[in-house]
């Protein structure tokens, strides 16, 4: 997608350990209408499919998820991090183990917005060693519903999570595939 290719080349500040920082339009600052081309374009990319429920993480997903909701008039959820104060609601969980970090975090979904018809697109802002997504898959599963897709807004191909995707053989689209972040300079795919 150019317009965004264009705006990580403008904006995009690569970091130590192989890390794209684009805050400025989407992991802190949002720019709502480059957000909502993105989801247009994923709406696109996944017209074909079944869909019937947007599925993300908090926080950095949801901006992506919800344009890609708007655009395909689809309800989206994002997995909790934290526990909500509504304790009270049976949950799936998934553990999610962040490379970064060397930690393991837990993510939830409240059961009741998950229906047994449902047939999910997967949404997140970064995939790199596909933990998030390996999360959510697991959550997925343990729901017993369908999985159609997979939309990520930046792909750093360099990294280990498309290849456990496409192991599940679930379709994936990246909007932007960063094929090196070798010296400071952001190098897309061909
Ligand atoms: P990891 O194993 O390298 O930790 O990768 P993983 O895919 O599990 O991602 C962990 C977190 O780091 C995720 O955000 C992910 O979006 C983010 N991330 C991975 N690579 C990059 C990068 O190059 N740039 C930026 N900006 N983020 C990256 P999270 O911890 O779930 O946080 P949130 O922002 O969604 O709240
Ligand atoms: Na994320
Ligand atoms: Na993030």
């Amino acid at each position: 997608m150019k317009l965004l290719e264009d705006r990580i080349r403008k904006e995009g500040i690569v970091l130590p350990h192989d890390v794209l920082k684009v805050d400025s339009f989407l992991n802190h600052q949002v720019d709502p209408e480059l957000m909502f081309e993105v989801g247009k374009e994923f709406a696109k990319l996944f017209a074909d499919k079944p869909i019937t429920k947007i599925l993300t993480v908090e926080s950095s997903g949801i901006a992506p998820a919800v344009m890609t909701g708007l655009a395909m008039h689809e309800p989206v959820v994002f997995a909790r991090k934290h526990k909500s104060l509504t304790l009270t609601d049976d949950l799936y969980t998934a553990d999610v183990y962040s490379y970064t970090k060397q930690t393991t975090n837990k993510i939830s979904i409240a059961k009741r917005f998950i229906e047994p018809n449902d047939s999910v697109l997967i949404i997140d802002d970064f995939l790199a060693n596909g933990q998030a997504v390996e999360g959510l898959l697991t959550i997925i599963k343990e729901a017993n519903i369908e999985v159609q897709g997979i939309g990520i807004v930046i792909e750093k191909t360099f990294q280990k999570g498309r290849a456990l995707i496409e192991k599940r053989q679930i379709p994936l689209e990246a909007l932007a595939q960063i094929a090196s972040l070798e010296n400071g300079q952001v190098q897309f795919v061909k």
